[in-house]
C-alpha cells in the first residue's frame, strides 16, 4: 500500500530544468561547442560534477581536475543568479494543488533532489512547508542513477521502499527509483521516459487516484 511520494525538484515540481540547460549551454559556448536540449536530457538528474564530465565529453574536451572545479562554479554562479529571481509563478501548474491533495488524503511527502541549491528554491517558492522530509544534494554522497537520495527519503519518512511512490522527470532518476524497489511515475514526455510504470504531461487536474490506479 503506498503511503508517501517523493518528488524530484527540477523539472517536475519547478521549471528549473530550463536553468541547468541555459547554464550550461552558456559554458559549452563559451568553452567553443554547441550543447542542445536533446544532450541536456543526459544531464537530467546527474550531479554537478557528472554533468560537466557529459557536458566535457559532448564538446571533445578534457582538463585538470582544478580547472574542471572551476568550470562547474562558473556554471553553478549563473544557475544561481538565475534561480535566486525565481517565485512562486514558477511553480510547475497543479503541482501546488496536487501536493495539498496529497496532505488532505493522509500520505506523506518527500523531496528528493541531488540539487545543493534545492532549499534556496524551496524558499524562494515557498513550497517548504508541504514537505515531512527534505533530501537534497547536501545529504547524500551518490547521484542518481544511484537509489541512495529515494531510500534516504523512504528512510526519513519513516516508510518501506515499497510503500513510497517516485515523480521524476530524468531517465537517470527513474532507474534510480527502480533500484530503490520504488513504482516511479514520470513526469513528461512518454518517449524519453519509456522505463516508468506511468508516465503524466504534468500535475495539472492529477488526481490523487492515480496513486491507486498503479
Ligand atoms: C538535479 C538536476 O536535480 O540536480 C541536475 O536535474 C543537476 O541537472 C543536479 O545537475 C545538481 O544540481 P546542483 O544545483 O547541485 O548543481
Ligand atoms: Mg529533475
Amino acid at each position: 500500500m503506498i503511503k508517501g511520494c517523493i518528488f524530484d525538484l527540477d523539472g517536475v515540481v519547478v521549471d528549473t530544468a530550463k536553468y541547468h540547460y541555459l547554464a550550461w549551454k552558456r559554458l559549452a559556448n563559451e568553452l567553443g561547442f554547441e550543447f542542445t536540449e536533446h544532450d541536456n536530457e543526459r544531464l537530467k538528474g546527474v550531479s554537478r560534477m557528472k554533468s560537466l564530465e557529459i557536458l566535457l565529453e559532448i564538446g571533445k574536451l578534457s582538463f585538470d581536475e582544478d580547472t574542471k572545479l572551476k568550470l562547474a562554479e562558473k556554471k553553478n554562479n549563473w544557475y544561481v543568479e538565475y534561480i535566486s529571481k525565481m517565485d512562486e509563478s514558477e511553480i510547475l501548474p497543479g503541482v501546488k494543488e496536487f501536493l495539498s491533495k496529497l496532505k488532505e488524503s493522509g500520505y506523506k511527502i518527500a523531496l528528493g533532489s541531488v540539487s545543493k541549491n534545492a532549499m534556496i528554491i524551496l524558499e524562494n517558492t515557498n513550497l517548504k512547508q508541504y514537505f515531512d522530509a527534505i533530501i537534497d544534494g547536501n545529504k547524500v554522497t551518490k547521484a542518481k542513477p544511484d537509489p541512495e537520495v529515494f531510500l534516504k527519503g523512504a528512510e526519513e519518512l519513516n516508510l518501506k521502499p515499497e510503500e513510497c511512490i517516485v515523480f521524476e522527470d530524468a531517465i537517470a532518476g527513474i532507474e534510480a527509483a527502480r533500484r530503490a524497489n520504488m513504482k516511479v511515475i514520470g513526469v513528461g514526455s512518454k518517449e524519453i521516459l519509456k522505463d516508468a510504470d506511468m508516465v503524466i504531461e504534468g500535475f495539472k487536474n492529477v488526481s490523487v487516484d492515480i496513486l491507486k490506479a498503479l
